[in-house]
């Protein structure tokens, strides 16, 4: 018995400092801002903009395509629309703060994204935009 409960109490240690050991591990191999745009930003653009903002589509929507992160930097009427640092003087930032009667508000109507959206992507430019390379940073429509 004594033997039992000495592995089982081994067990849960182990697993307990397993869980902490991935979690420092993954925190150093991807940098904080990339797995914020991950988790915090990339959903909402796929939900809200990428149905117009994409390759085939872009041309009728003031050629502005967000499906890469290079897409996103280098193209729009109005490039950069994003400007790394400067949320309130990125169109891509301002326009989803406009009330519905003007035309440039994004999403357009009935589509209006949260406060809580807002704020990341406020955050997310105002700490340098960045947005991975590679499959974590191509969008695709959510089904
Ligand atoms: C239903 C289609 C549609 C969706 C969805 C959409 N847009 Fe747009 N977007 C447009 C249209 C149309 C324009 C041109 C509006 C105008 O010039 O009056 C535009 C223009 C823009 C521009 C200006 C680009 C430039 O350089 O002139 C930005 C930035 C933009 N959209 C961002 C977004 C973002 C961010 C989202 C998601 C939150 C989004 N859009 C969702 C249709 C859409």
């Amino acid at each position: 018995m004594k033997t039992e409960a000495w592995i089982l109490a081994a067990a849960t240690l182990s697993a307990v400092l397993g869980t902490l050991a991935g979690g420092g591990c993954a925190g150093t191999t991807n940098r904080p801002a990339d797995s914020f745009f991950a988790t915090k930003v990339k959903p909402t653009l796929e939900y809200y903009c990428l149905e117009c903002h994409n390759s085939k589509s872009a041309s009728k929507f003031n050629q502005f395509n967000l499906e890469t992160g290079k897409l996103a930097m280098t193209t729009g009427l109005h490039k950069p629309v994003i400007r790394p640092g400067k949320p309130d003087e990125s169109l891509f930032f301002t326009v989803l703060r406009l009330g519905h009667a003007e035309a440039l508000a994004m999403p357009p109507a009935p589509d209006k994204v949260s406060e809580e959206q807002l704020a990341d992507i406020r955050r997310w430019i105002h700490s340098g935009a960045a947005w991975p390379e590679g499959p974590e940073g191509h969008l695709k429509m959510p089904h």
